[in-house]
């Protein structure tokens, strides 16, 4: 039986539209790929990892994450760290800033967060852990959610022990990313564990992991429990994937839809990080909209080598004309509320 992923769901009192998630990309989740993957279906976005001590020094480029926008909601900001109180102060602020709920971070792999004790360690140190998560949660007024790895060493069950107690300590919904962090991204995700976890909790859980097509989806679904799939790298350059996924809309995207949406990605990313930061964190961006055969390869050689995102957007009009009026009706039916911000100078994040 087909499961209908256009099925409303619950996080607490958050009203979730659709049962697929998208993932928190540290490097990725920018403000236009999150408006973007709610476009094309996905029911809730998650902002990258936001440091809790960039948040409590206050540093510029770490609270220019917490800019959110009105067509965004729901929206989860993460924040990784390993101080309770710390962690309830960034908590407070992420609320503050317009999160529906604050996810906390306890899967990165990464040794430059894991040597604070921080991310996926605080899976061996579920004491603490737990107490970060009750820390948080009393000090927030939405739902606190958590998003982990199976465990640290390869085989480890260790989710399945904190999982449990997690949800104890007041997380209201689990996200599931079942690799170790010592595998990284290599080998494949083991959703058996999602199903474990499920049968564990009386809370929803996200299955993460390897989800790339509809087909993917729906066996993840209907062998675990899940309430939710998340879609990380399958909609890099790809917001095609989560219509397929969410609607069965498996059409291949025309070259001009390709570019019309890279170019207001690139004008979306602009106006967020401004042109300077832009022109280098969209280079990879260039090769996952135009590689899967869309167009061929050197072409996205000659873009990573341009100076400016003008002359990139021009060399892409130039090369699929017929996306300028796409483009225009884009532009046309976006929204354009208000952003909630925190009180700052738009100007620190290149424009607003
Ligand atoms: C480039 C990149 C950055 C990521 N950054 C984060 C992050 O900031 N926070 C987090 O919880 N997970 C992060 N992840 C993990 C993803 O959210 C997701 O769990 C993982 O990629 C598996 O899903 P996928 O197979 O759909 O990509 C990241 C993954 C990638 C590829």
């Amino acid at each position: 039986m087909e499961i209908d992923l256009r099925e409303r769901w619950l996080i607490d009192s958050v009203e979730v539209p659709t049962r697929l998630v998208l993932a928190p990309m540290a490097g990725v989740s920018v403000q236009a790929f999150r408006r973007q993957g709610r476009r094309f279906g996905a029911g809730l976005v998650c902002s990258e990892m936001v440091s809790c001590a960039g948040i409590e020094h206050r540093n510029e480029k770490t609270l220019g994450y917490l800019r959110v926008a009105s067509d965004e909601h729901p929206l989860a900001i993460q924040i990784f760290g390993s101080n309770p109180e710390t962690m309830a102060e960034a908590g407070r602020m992420v609320e503050a800033a317009g999160a529906d709920i604050v996810d906390i971070n306890f899967g990165c792999p990464v040794r430059k967060v894991t040597k604070t004790g921080a991310g996926a360690t605080l899976l061996e140190d579920p004491a603490l852990a737990c107490r970060i998560v009750s820390s948080v949660a009393e000090a927030v007024g939405v739902p606190v959610s958590v998003k982990m790895r199976r465990g640290l060493r390869n085989g480890s069950r260790d989710c399945l022990d904190v999982g449990p107690r997690l949800v104890e300590a007041g997380a209201s919904v689990l996200t599931l990313h079942p690799r170790s962090a010592q595998q990284m991204y290599t080998g494949s995700a083991d959703h058996a564990l999602t199903a474990e976890l499920v049968s564990l909790v009386d809370v929803p859980v996200i299955a993460s992991g390897d989800i790339t097509s509809r087909a993917r989806a729906q066996a993840v679904l209907a062998t675990t429990g899940a309430a939710a799939v998340m879609v990380g790298r399958g909609a890099q350059g790809n917001p095609w994937a989560l219509r397929e996924i969410v609607d069965g809309d498996a059409a291949e995207p025309s070259r001009e839809e390709v570019v019309a949406e890279l170019v207001l990605f690139i004008r979306e990313t602009v106006r967020e990080l401004g042109e300077r930061r832009a022109s280098g964190f969209l280079k990879k961006f260039y090769g996952w909209y135009l590689g899967r055969g869309r167009f061929p390869r050197p072409f996205k050689q000659e873009l990573v080598v341009l100076d400016s995102t003008e002359e990139v957007e021009r060399r892409l009009i130039a090369a699929a004309p017929g996306a300028l009026p796409l483009l225009e009706q884009l532009e046309a039916e976006l929204p354009t509320g208000d952003e909630i911000t925190l009180a700052l100078p738009i100007s620190a994040f290149g424009g607003g």
